[in-house]
């Protein structure tokens, strides 16, 4: 059997501890929101005691209120890592899950007015970590432009994580004018973390981001117009008898696992967050820090793949991203990416016939079989 079966490791969703940390029931809230609002919508209400390189904010971490924002943050990562519109952005190892947990806390401490909290967002400040009241270290959390400047947020993703935000407030039970001061304050942050606000500014964005990717890759349908559904790229190389004997042996967790790591070769050739070699595994079941994907070279090597069954598979992806309404600039970009660089000479290992020196022949759509 040929040697393209993946090292498993199952992966639990949140395997960064970050469900179980500081969860206990919260007290009823009791309208706290009002005081403090409006802060938060404009620069520097971080410049108080405690700011950027002083000491740290101490706002108590057994305080009801901070109790209760710890309870909203620990549930509001939970939504956003089981949300497959954002989660890229949260899914490489560079993230730092304890910051962003306790910067979020301190974050909305300080819209609500919490003794002590005094990151508003607009510039850095230092934090106690208030998910170890027993080693409180301090944390810098950094300005929201610096944080989010170059990630390529859109404007539906910035809507997606608010509705994150929404929906963990709702399950803890904040009541509605405290809601309201939460999410107007954190609105008013928006300018500083969209950039693409026309949600088609990159490839990425106008593959539909990993929901789009997902489904090319291994969707249910992937001609919408036509009656029925048809096939995607998995599923035709599956269905493709020159090629399929390399995926014989796939189990249902190869098969995730193959999916999770094209996911992030796509999203990362195409302008989105994820970076290919750098799973955390919270977003994905099948690969993380342990047991990343691998390089090109290394899980092909030993293959024999030719010229020929490297271009089929190729043609696969294009025809699924051709039946989905993808830009044809977009397809050819996509496919110079996959053909054109170091993957092909990584991939490739037999040439296709003796006159051939190199064992990487150039991409060339007219092969392809249900080109118009
Ligand atoms: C009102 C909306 C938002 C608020 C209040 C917010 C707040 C924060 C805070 C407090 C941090 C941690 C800062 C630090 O580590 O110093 C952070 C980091 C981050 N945010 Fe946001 N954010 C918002 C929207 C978004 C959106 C829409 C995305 C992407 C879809 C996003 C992606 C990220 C990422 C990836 C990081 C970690 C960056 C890193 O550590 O390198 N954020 N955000």
């Amino acid at each position: 059997m040929k040697r393209f079966a993946i090292g498993l490791v199952a992966t639990a969703l949140l395997g960064l501890g970050l469900t179980a940390a500081g969860c206990e029931p919260p007290p009823p809230a009791e309208g706290e929101g009002e005081e403090g609002e409006g802060e938060g919508e404009g620069e520097g209400e971080g410049e108080g005691e405690g700011e950027g390189e002083g000491e740290a904010s101490t706002i108590d971490a057994t305080d009801a209120t901070v109790v209760l924002l710890r309870a909203v943050v620990t549930d509001f990562i939970g939504n956003t890592a089981a949300n497959t519109s954002t989660n890229g952005f949260f899914s490489n190892e560079s993230l730092d899950a304890n910051r962003l947990q306790n910067c979020l806390v301190h974050q909305v401490a300080t819209v609500l007015g919490v003794a002590g909290a005094n990151y508003a967002g607009g510039a850095e400040a230092s934090a106690n970590d208030v998910y170890d009241v027993t080693n409180l270290t301090p944390i810098l959390c950094r300005d929201m432009v610096s944080i989010h400047a170059g990630l390529g947020v859109s404007e539906d993703q910035f809507t997606f994580l608010v509705g994150d935000l929404s929906g963990a407030m709702e399950s803890n039970f904040v009541d509605q004018p405290t809601q309201t001061t939460i999410l107007t304050a954190l609105g008013g942050l928006h300018d500083d973390i969209v950039e693409h606000p026309l949600n088609n500014e990159t490839i990425y964005l106008r593959l539909g981001g990993k929901d789009g990717i997902n489904t090319a890759l291994n969707g249910e349908d992937c001609d919408p117009a036509t009656g029925g559904n048809q096939d995607c790229f998995l599923a035709r190389v599956l269905a493709d008898a020159s090629i399929n004997g390399f995926f014989a042996a796939f189990s249902a967790d190869d098969v995730t696992r193959l999916t999770e790591c094209l996911q992030r070769q796509l999203a990362e050739a195409t302008g989105g967050p994820d970076v290919y070699f750098e799973s955390n595994g919270l977003a994905e079941t099948q690969v993380d820090g342990t047991n990343q994907c691998q390089s090109m070279l290394d899980i092909h090597t030993g293959l024999g793949i030719t010229d020929a069954e490297y271009e089929s598979l190729d043609l696969h992806l294009v025809d699924a991203l051709t039946a989905l309404g993808v830009l044809p600039d977009d397809i050819t970009t996509i496919a110079g990416v996959l053909t054109g660089s170091q993957i092909c000479k990584d991939i490739i290992e037999l040439a296709d016939d003796a006159t051939e020196t190199t064992a990487c022949a150039a991409f060339d759509p007219d092969d392809d079989p249900d080109a118009p």
